[in-house]
Parts: structure tokens; C-alpha cells; sequence
């Protein structure tokens, strides 16, 4: 009989406006069970980005799923101040949500990912969507935690288009090169969720009305929260939509939806301080006749998704 129980979910991210909406999903999909979150610096500081995690959980009313603190600076440089003008000051579009009364937990964010990975042996799913420095350094703190991972889904890179934060390289592995190298060379199965199709998945302003008109403060903070993120992606798409980022690796983490063009191939990521830092080099060569899988490779890199993602995810957390 095929395991139909939920997958147990460990979330590394760095709440943030789309993180926040990856949460949001994770907390309304029946297929996942959400058993802790880490948090780390990116779209802000890593203390904030669990401030906010502890603030979204409270109004969803899930007290007791554990927040641990991440690290504040990065593998090979300081923590550079986020990114106020996309997400804002405080990670989630200024908007002021009502201070939970849960603290955060005692661990360090690479000490729950280890803790739980023993707990869920063999079944705990990573989920990364922030830089990925905090699984760089429970990598190196406990080399046996692949083997007990049932798979990492991470959000990051650029496969076969522009970065969003140089020419060449995404934010999330930009912002930690040498970690987002250590997760992908770690012998575990690692599904690459890269700009080529985040981009390509939207939340429409309407979708985001949706949102803002649900009775619960939590559905409709999201709402709000999504607000200066669409005025921030207005000159790219020429309208108000917002790129799915999280969310999209949020929803292939769960299962719900099998990518349609995803090969196993080689990866490789520019961790030098020239103009090509933070690229993820993808091997995609003799792929013209359709994905074709490279022997021995365990990263299989995510280039479509011909499904209704933002519909599907829209859904799932107004039905919750
Ligand atoms: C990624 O960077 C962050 O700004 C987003 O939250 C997402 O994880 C997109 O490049
Ligand atoms: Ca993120």
C-alpha cells in the first residue's frame, strides 16, 4: 500500500512576503505535516524572519510548531541588510501583525533540522526557501543528516535565464553561493525550483483580493501583505502579478503536482566574488529532444510546470 500519511516538513526559510504565502500552503495542505521551521538572513535578518514566522503561525492559530532561530550571517560574508524595497522594512510589506504570545524555540534552527531529521527518520522532507546557509552548516555539523532525509526541495537559481539580483545569479543563492554548493553536492535527493519557473507562476491581483477578503486575520493579512510585492513586480509583467517563488517549491514539495520538464543533471555553483557569482551552472546540454536524465545525478532542476499552480494554491488555503 502506497504511504499516504502527510509528509513531515521542515521549513528553512527567511519570512518574507512570498515565504510567508509558502507557509500559508504548507499549513493548509492535507498532504504536508509542518513539524518546524528554521529561519535565516535574506529578505531580512534571521531574527526577524522568525519574528514574522512566530507572528503568521499565532494568527493561523498554529502555537506549536517550533521556530528556531538561524544564522544572522552567511558563509563567507555578513548578513547585507535584506531587501527592504521588495519585501519591506520589516519582511512582509509593513504590514503589522499582532504579536504571538509563543517564544521562539531554545534551538538553533541547524539543531531542530537535526532533532527532527532523527524523529522523522527516513520520512522528513526539507523544504529551503531562503539562502541556504543554515543547511550548509547542519551539513557540516552532522555529515550522516543526507541519510536521513527523505528529500530537499530548495527554492534558487537560474537555470537557462537572468538572475534577479546580478545577470546571472537569484537572490537565494546569490546571497549564500558556498552554501547553496554544499546543499547540492550533499548525497541526497534535491529538487531545484529555479527562476525559469517561478517566473513563470503568478498571484493575480484579483487572487490577492481573494485573499484579503476572507473573515480570518490570517488569510487576510496575507492579502496585505502581497500588496507592495505586486507594486514591486508592476515594470516586469506590466500589471499587478507576483512572481510564486516559495510558493511553487512549497507546492512540489507536497506532491501536488508533478513538474513537466525536470532532469536530473549536474549543477554546479560560481562561488567566486567576480560578475559570475551566485550562478547555478545546470548542465543542460543534448537536451533538445526532452529532458534526459545524467546517470549517478540526485538534482533534478525544475524548467516547467504545466499545471494551475496559483489556482491550486489560492484554493488550498482558502478551503483550510
Ligand atoms: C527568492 O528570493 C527571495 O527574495 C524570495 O523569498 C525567494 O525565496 C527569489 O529569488
Ligand atoms: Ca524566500
Amino acid at each position: 500500500m502506497p504511504d499516504t500519511s502527510p509528509i513531515p516538513v521542515y521549513l528553512d526559510c527567511d519570512t518574507g512576503v512570498d515565504d510567508s504565502l509558502a507557509l500559508a500552503y504548507l499549513l493548509a495542505s492535507p498532504a504536508v505535516d509542518l513539524v518546524g521551521v528554521g529561519t535565516v538572513s535574506g529578505n531580512t535578518s534571521a531574527a526577524q524572519a522568525a519574528r514574522n514566522t512566530l507572528d503568521l503561525l499565532d494568527l493561523a492559530g498554529h502555537t506549536r510548531i517550533p521556530v528556531a532561530l538561524g544564522s544572522h550571517d552567511h558563509l563567507d560574508h555578513p548578513y547585507d541588510g535584506g531587501a527592504p524595497h521588495v519585501h519591506g522594512e520589516n519582511g512582509i510589506g509593513e504590514v503589522d501583525l499582532p504579536r504571538a504570545g509563543a517564544e521562539i524555540d531554545p534551538r538553533t534552527a541547524v539543531q531542530l533540522l537535526i532533532d527532527l531529521s532523527h524523529e522523522y527518520a527516513g520520512r522528513l522532507h526539507v523544504l529551503a526557501i531562503g539562502p541556504m546557509t543554515n543547511i550548509a552548516h547542519a551539513l557540516e555539523a552532522d555529515p550522516s543528516l543526507p541519510g536521513r532525509i527523505a528529500g530537499v526541495t530548495a527554492m534558487g537559481g537560474a537555470a537557462m535565464v537572468p538572475g534577479n539580483i546580478s545577470p546571472v545569479a537569484e537572490a537565494n543563492v546569490y546571497n549564500d553561493p558556498q552554501a547553496a554548493a554544499a546543499l547540492l553536492a550533499a548525497d541526497w535527493d534535491v529538487t531545484l525550483v529555479p527562476l525559469d519557473v517561478t517566473l513563470e507562476h503568478t498571484l493575480s491581483e484579483q487572487q490577492r483580493q481573494q485573499l484579503l477578503a476572507d473573515e480570518r486575520p490570517f488569510v487576510h493579512a496575507l492579502g496585505e501583505i502581497f500588496d507592495q510585492y505586486l507594486d514591486f513586480y508592476l515594470p516586469q509583467y506590466g500589471e499587478r502579478l507576483s512572481a510564486l517563488h516559495d510558493p511553487l517549491a512549497a507546492v512540489l514539495a507536497a506532491g501536488a503536482f508533478t513538474p513537466t520538464i525536470a532532469p536530473r543533471v549536474p549543477v554546479v555553483v560560481d562561488t567566486g566574488t567576480g560578475p559570475g557569482r551566485g550562478q547555478t551552472i545546470a548542465d543542460l546540454r543534448g537536451q533538445r529532444l526532452g529532458p534526459r536524465d545524467h546517470d549517478g545525478i540526485r538534482t533534478r532542476v525544475v524548467l516547467a510546470v504545466d499545471e494551475p499552480v496559483s489556482e491550486h494554491l489560492v484554493a488550498t488555503i482558502l478551503a483550510a
